[in-house]
């Protein structure tokens, strides 16, 4: 049997940026991924960074290609009624975002793991967690069609929404807080420079589209649609029609279009478990808690949590203290639940919603309005989209 201090579950942002933490503070451990390295470092997911993750990846010493390479961002165009909103969120609240992919994020954790001899084995699935009570917890995994397993002191389940973490608890030992919303995005990836510098968030009748982007010549778009809607049912042509139609403004805004080479659909949910902990198995990132990307938050709400749980086992390993380890739950989802609120919030403000009703049309035009002509709430939008303080 193998043997490690943290059993880590997953290879997504979470479960590499643990490893990373810990390694840098002399604590072992496995990550357990299910998939090849090729496939994680190529999905394509995530593209804002908050000031905080931003700041993470260079105090850890893993952000250089992103200084390089990243996008620095200072603020965001809300659009509706055919009128560009510019929010100049570095102006209100000190503090700049960054483009720069997921997947950028995940090659660069694997490959400063990897060269530090950190243990991380690809095409090795968790089947089963087992003596969550007791001090040897045991992660049962899969791999070259073995079955093996790892004995550990604590095991990280960061193995995202579809992970086996969360369902191998007891039913009734996590309360779960979920909403579906009744539309999905269309997401695409353009060999096309973006057509604006700063990301365009658009409110249209036709529903939601945002312009964001990877790279100068990588271009990131995305289309409300409906929640089942089949992605290869459109054309290139109908989602660059449909694109333009929704990012239209007054100020003769031109969308320029290019080859499409990749194209998906999400379902936008919100969903949270209670509490984050189970005997020696704790949960993070998306095995926890999914947001709509509407605020752009998933990916940085699961450093967080990571951040959070480094400390806690530090402070156990190196002093026996394991007051860290009993907040833990706590102390993140006080971030989680003001990150769910900020998406919930922008979601309901940008989208159509096809059952609203005259009112509630009217009363999202109002709040958009107003969220674009107060400084206090344009305030309110930037302090939340820059990303909140950890504690
Ligand atoms: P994941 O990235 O899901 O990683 C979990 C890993 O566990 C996966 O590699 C999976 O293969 C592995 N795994 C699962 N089961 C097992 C098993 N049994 N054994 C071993 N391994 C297993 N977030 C932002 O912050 N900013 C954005 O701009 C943003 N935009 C987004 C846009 C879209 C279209 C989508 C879909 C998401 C977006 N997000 C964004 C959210 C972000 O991508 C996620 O929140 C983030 O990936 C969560 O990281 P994670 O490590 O918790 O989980
Ligand atoms: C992205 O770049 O994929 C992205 C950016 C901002 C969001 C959502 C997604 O709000």
């Amino acid at each position: 049997m193998m043997r490690t201090q943290v059993g880590i579950i997953g290879a997504g942002p979470a479960g590499l940026m643990l490893s990373h933490l810990l390694a840098l503070e002399g604590i072992s451990s496995v990550v357990l991924e299910a998939h090849t390295r090729d496939y994680v470092e190529q999905r394509i997911r995530a593209g804002l960074m908050e000031h905080f993750s931003v700041e993470l990846l260079r105090q850890c010493g893993v952000g250089a290609r992103m200084d390089r390479e990243g996008l620095v961002h200072h603020g965001i165009v809300l659009r509706f009624g055919g009128r560009s909103h510019r929010i100049p969120v570095t102006d209100l609240t000190g503090k700049s975002m960054m483009i720069y992919g997921q997947h950028e994020v995940v090659k660069d954790l694997i490959a400063a793991r990897l060269a530090a001899g950190g243990q991380i084995l690809f095409e090795a699935e968790a089947v089963g967690i087992d003596e969550l009570h007791g001090e040897r917890p045991r992660i049962r995994f899969r791999q070259d069609g073995r079955e093996q397993q790892i004995e550990c002191d604590i095991i990280a389940g960061c193995d995202g929404f579809h992970g086996i973490c969360r369902p191998a608890l007891p039913l009734g030992a996590l309360t779960v807080y979920d909403k579906i919303y009744p539309f999905g995005w269309l997401g695409i990836l353009a060999d096309v420079a973006p057509s604006n510098d700063e990301l365009v968030y658009a409110n249209h009748e036709r529903g939601y589209a945002l312009l964001t982007m990877r790279s100068p010549s990588v271009s990131r778009l995305y289309l409300q649609c409906a929640p089942d809607e089949d992605a290869d049912a459109w054309t290139d042509e109908a989602i660059w029609a449909e694109l333009r139609t929704r990012l239209a403004d007054d100020s003769g805004f031109v969308l320029q279009s290019g080859p499409i080479r990749q194209k998906g659909v999400t379902a936008m949910r919100s969903y949270v478990v209670e509490p984050l902990r189970h005997g020696r198995l704790f949960l993070l990132g998306d095995a926890a808690h999914i947001v709509p990307p509407t605020g752009a938050k998933g990916m940085n709400l699961a450093f967080a949590d990571v951040v959070v749980l480094s400390r806690a086992l530090i402070d156990w390993y190196r002093k026996r203290n394991g007051d860290g380890l009993d907040s833990y739950s706590a102390t993140a989802l006080r971030r989680v639940w003001k990150a769910e609120r900020f998406s919930w919030w922008l979601t309901s403000l940008m989208h159509r919603f096809e059952h609203a009703t005259p009112f509630e049309r009217r009363m999202q035009a109002a709040e958009l309005d107003y969220v674009t002509s107060s400084r206090a709430a344009m305030t309110t939008l930037a302090e939340n989209y820059a990303g909140l303080p950890l504690g």
